[in-house]
Formats: C-alpha cells, sequence, structure tokens
C-alpha cells in the first residue's frame, strides 16, 4: 500500500465507519482496509481505472470538478505534486463541510505537504501535525463552515497566443501542462508547417489542447482525437476547441489504454521523460504501442528534450526518423510507418 495511505491506516481510529470525501488517493487497498463510506474524486484517470473495481461507481468520481457529496464527516486531500492543484482541489472540498468537520491533507515529504499548514490556513483555525511516518505527514484542520462557494471561472484561465498564421486562446486550470503560457517544446512543434497526412490524427497528452486547436485550423483534411489522463488537461482541451468551433473528439486515456483504431498521424509532446536522463522505458513503450496505432504511411510527429536518444527507439518501432526542427533544447521528430 502506497506511504500516505498507510498514515492514514496508522490514524484509522478518527477515519473508520465515517462518511469521508477522499481526493486524489492512488489506487491502492486504502478504501477497503479503512471500512467507511467513502466518496473518491480523482482527475487521474490510471487511478480511476484502478479504483473502479474496488468501489461502487457512484462512489468514484473522475472530473475536473468535486462531486457534490452531501452529509461528509470529513475531507481527505492527497498532495497533488502541483500546489496550486492541491489549493484548486481545497477550494471546491471545503464548502462540502459543515463548521467544525475536519479537513485533512496528506502526503509525503518530498511531495510538498510541508507547506500543508500554509494550504489549510484560512479554511480552518489553524492546523496542526497528527502523524509524520514513512516520509509522510498528516495534518487536520477544522473547517470554520464558511468557505465561498466555489466557482470555476475564478479558477479558469484564457491564454492568448499569437502564431504566424493565426490567434488563438486556450483554455487552462491549475496544475495544466504549461498553465499560462505556451510550452517552449509545443511551440517549436507548431513552428513546423509541414501539412500532416488527411485523415484522423491522435493527439496524446493534449494538455490544454493547444496543438490540436492550431494543427487543426492548418489542416482541414484531419479530424482530431486528443487523450489525456488528467480531468482538467480534457475539460480545458474540450473549452479550447469548442471556443474555435475545432469539431474533434476529447476523451480520457492512461497511455494508449483508450485509444482504438489506426490513424493518419500521431502528434505529442510526450510525457514520458521522468527527469533521469538515461531512463527511455517509458518512451519505448510508447514508441512500441503506438506503432500499432498508424496507418501504412501514417506519421508520428513529437517534440522532445533533444538530449534523449529517441531516435533510435523510434526508428526500431515505426521507421527512418527525421529531424524537422531544433533548437539549443528541444527537437521536433518526423517518422513515418512503412507502407
Ligand atoms: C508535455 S505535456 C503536453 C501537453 C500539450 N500537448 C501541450 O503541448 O501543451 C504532456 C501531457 O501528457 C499527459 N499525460 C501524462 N501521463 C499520461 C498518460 N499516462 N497517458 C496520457 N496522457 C498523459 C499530461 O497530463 C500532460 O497534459
Amino acid at each position: 500500500m502506497d506511504n500516505t495511505s498507510q498514515i492514514l491506516l496508522r490514524s484509522a481510529e478518527l477515519l473508520a465507519g465515517q462518511r469521508l470525501l477522499l481526493v486524489n488517493p492512488v489506487a491502492d487497498e486504502l478504501t477497503r482496509e479503512l471500512p467507511g463510506d467513502w466518496h473518491v474524486w480523482t482527475w487521474d484517470y490510471s487511478a480511476f481505472l484502478g479504483l473502479r473495481g474496488r468501489l461502487p461507481e457512484h462512489q468514484l468520481s473522475f472530473s475536473h470538478l468535486c462531486p457534490a457529496v452531501e452529509g461528509l464527516e470529513g475531507a481527505i486531500l492527497v498532495m497533488p505534486k502541483a500546489i496550486e492543484r492541491a489549493e484548486y482541489a481545497l477550494a471546491q472540498m471545503a464548502p462540502l463541510l459543515a463548521a467544525g468537520c475536519p479537513l485533512y491533507l496528506v502526503g509525503e515529504k518530498k511531495g510538498g505537504i510541508t507547506r500543508a499548514e500554509k494550504l489549510l490556513a484560512g479554511l480552518g483555525d489553524g492546523a496542526e501535525k497528527l502523524d509524520s511516518a514513512r516520509h509522510c505527514q498528516l495534518w487536520r484542520t477544522q473547517v470554520k463552515g464558511d468557505a465561498p462557494a466555489f466557482r470555476l471561472e475564478d479558477w479558469q484561465q484564457q491564454i492568448d497566443l499569437d502564431f504566424p498564421d493565426q490567434k488563438v486562446q486556450l483554455t487552462s486550470l491549475p496544475g495544466v501542462f504549461s498553465h499560462g503560457r505556451l510550452d517552449e517544446g509545443s511551440a517549436l512543434l507548431l513552428e513546423e508547417m509541414a501539412p500532416l497526412p488527411a485523415g484522423k490524427v491522435l493527439d496524446f497528452g493534449c494538455g490544454a489542447g493547444v496543438l490540436s486547436l492550431v494543427l487543426a485550423r492548418r489542416n482541414p483534411g484531419c479530424r482530431f482525437e486528443l487523450v489525456d489522463i488528467d480531468a482538467l488537461a480534457l475539460y480545458c482541451a474540450r473549452q479550447t476547441l469548442d471556443q474555435h468551433d475545432v469539431d474533434a473528439q476529447v476523451y480520457p486515456s492512461d497511455g494508449l489504454s483508450d485509444v482504438h483504431g489506426r490513424f493518419a498521424a500521431v502528434v505529442s509532446n510526450p510525457p514520458f521523460h521522468t527527469g533521469v536522463r538515461h531512463d527511455t522505458s517509458i518512451a519505448e513503450r510508447f514508441f512500441n504501442a503506438v506503432a500499432r496505432n498508424l496507418l501504412p504511411r501514417g506519421e508520428l510527429r513529437i517534440v522532445a528534450n533533444g538530449f534523449l536518444k529517441y531516435p533510435p527507439l523510434i526508428e526500431a518501432h515505426i521507421g527512418p526518423c527525421r529531424v524537422l526542427r531544433e533548437n539549443s533544447r528541444f527537437k521536433v521528430y518526423s517518422a513515418v510507418a512503412p507502407g
């Protein structure tokens, strides 16, 4: 079981048997080992898939919005990687709790839980550290019961971007990749004007949808499918496309788990760089799998950090790999599947 779940289990006497909202959990056995009336909100599709068999459907929500669960006796947030995502979640959780109800924050020390006191301040009268074990901490505040109703529009950002051929506006939410700006790698990929092959195009790891939006307007013969693991990214991508009347399909997928059929092209600023320079194992699995989703003569076009040794992997699984664009940090690669 994950460390965050283990530290919660150590506080079973506080939690067992209660009607609890659990937000952003790891997909493990916690909700079985700690019996209670659990209601789980996750924005992570991989966690959703992992928990699907463990909880009744109406107690598990995969969404950009917190489910409106009534009669809660407490709520727990497992600290997300991005602090602004924690703020976004807490702003939705606090209004669901009556005055005096506990709001817990649990997380790994290296995952930012040390900011718990600051995050919980203002939602209750002070925050107390209940436990510290297994590199994790568990914090609690008792909410004041006066949290303002959550308004999505207060958290949503509109980002104006200028390209040589078009101006666009992206919708973004806290913790969505490159929130508030255009990533340098994505910008380089979009500098490439070579047309994509006509037909279905998969945008893997779509984020707020910038690649599909710009490329769809340049390639009227293409129909885009956008996938991401993050419910907030999917919501933003949908909004971004709708605002510009781009007709496309947007759906969750963990890797290529929910992607079916073959595509004329796959575009991506792929997520699988872990920070470990030589670890290309996730990338390799992706190139191997995506080859099955490309039509004969289908194109894979991706951008990646220049130091990542992707070309031999791309060539092993798809076909000859060309560098379409490069700068001091990024390279845009293109490979065409055999005919
Ligand atoms: C580098 S960002 C690119 C976002 C967007 N395409 C852009 O260019 O701004 C990678 C995206 O992949 C998503 N992602 C991470 N792991 C994933 C997975 N296992 N399956 C699908 N998407 C994933 C992330 O949520 C993120 O939005």
